[in-house]
């Protein structure tokens, strides 16, 4: 009887097991990295939580008007840790906008975003859009009135965009009013086209990652490269840890909200946004009428083509926060880039 050690030799010899393992584990990274280098490795595991939560909630969900709220109802109420779960994926939407803003701001911070990481840097900004839909289109799945009356916000601002405003917002309804047609299309956008883009941009965005190395510490540190496994591994695992104990303490204490069930007559309901679409729900009040084009489109589309323009429009070397102010939010003293003395980013692969 072949051992342990045997079974793996022959699974290797199949499948080239042994390899993949030292490929993912035994990555060099460079001298220096430290605890802002986990966010990455949080948002993986927030996102496959979210995946296992919610294929457990699909096992309810029933998509259609007549059954979507007390199919919600039912798994709260009824099923066994179904509250539970429905905490996890709820406030887990959250903890992922979180946690990838965060790790936007550290590579920002650490002029992580630079040559040759303009395309790592894309598929990022990529990524936090496809987060911000899944956000979008999960709101409407409860179809309580929140679910329905903020819905209809949001198509309402897809009409205003001038040209394409109807057919857009014809393609979210689906019909000619918000229902089974609509809710049924943002679920399969929820469940079938978003997990897919979300999938290709992770592993895109991964090896990407793998291919240029971790850029490490602003001032590259001398010194030998460690490799992921065990250093850099146990601060992941720590953090994950613990972003998993906050998650499970929120989902197993506090009972997410659901409102009165979807009720199209009542007009006079006001729907109030989840707290990361709030700022731009408040630059709406400065642009009423027939501005509110720039308040939907016009800023939010240029705030999205700043940040994904990023590395090409800060195309000097130098990763020190104090030396780029102007990105850093304070403006530049620093206007001749030429005279700075570059410092090259320290990329193990390359090195
Ligand atoms: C679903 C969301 C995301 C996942 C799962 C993810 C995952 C990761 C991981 C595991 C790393 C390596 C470890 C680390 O630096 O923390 C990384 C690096 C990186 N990420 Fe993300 N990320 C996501 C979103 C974003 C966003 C929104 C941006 C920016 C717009 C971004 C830009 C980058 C860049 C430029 C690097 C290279 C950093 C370096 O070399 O120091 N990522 N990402």
């Amino acid at each position: 009887m072949p051992g342990l050690t045997g079974l793996i030799d022959w699974l290797d010899s199949r499948t080239g097991i042994k390899a993949g393992r030292a490929y993912l584990l035994d990555e060099p990274l460079p001298p220096g990295v430290n605890w802002w280098f986990v966010l990455g490795s949080i948002l993986l595991f927030l996102l496959a939580l979210q995946l296992i939560s919610g294929s457990v909630l699909a096992m309810y969900y029933v998509a259609a008007p007549d059954h979507a709220y007390d199919s919600v109802r039912y798994v709260t109420d009824h099923v066994r840790f179904g509250g539970f779960v429905r905490g996890l994926h709820f406030f887990g939407a959250s903890f992922i906008v979180i946690a990838a803003v965060a790790h936007m701001a550290r590579v920002i911070t650490f002029g992580s975003y630079k040559h040759p990481r303009e395309v790592t840097w894309l598929t990022g900004v990529a990524l936090l859009l496809v987060i911000m839909a899944f956000a979008l289109t999960g709101y409407l799945l409860p179809w309580d009135q929140k679910a329905y009356w903020a819905t209809t916000v949001t198509i309402n601002i897809a009409r205003s965009a001038p040209v394409f405003g109807e057919p857009i917002a014809a393609m979210m309804r689906g019909g000619s009013q918000l229902g089974a047609l609509t809710l049924l299309r943002w679920y399969a956008t929820h469940v079938l086209l978003l997990p897919a883009a979300l999938g290709l941009l992770v592993v895109a965005h991964l090896y990407l990652m793998r291919r240029h190395g971790i850029s490490g510490p602003v001032t590259p540190r001398p010194g030998a490269p460690t490799p992921f496994y065990p250093y850099h591994a146990i601060r992941d695992t720590l953090a994950v840890a613990a972003v998993f104990a906050c998650l499970i303490t929120l989902a197993a204490t506090i009972r997410v909200p659901l409102d009165g069930m979807a009720d199209p007559s009542d007009a006079t309901y006001v729907p109030r946004p989840e707290w990361y679409f709030l700022s731009l729900f408040q630059l709406l009040k400065y642009f009423p009428g027939r501005l509110e084009p720039v308040a939907t489109m016009v800023i939010p589309g240029a705030v999205v083509a700043l940040v994904a323009l990023l590395p090409f429009l800060d195309r000097r070397p130098e990763r020190r926060p104090a030396k780029r102010r102007l990105v850093m939010v304070e403006g530049t003293k620093y206007p001749n880039t030429d005279a700075i003395p570059t410092q090259p980013i320290r990329c193990i692969r390359n090195a």
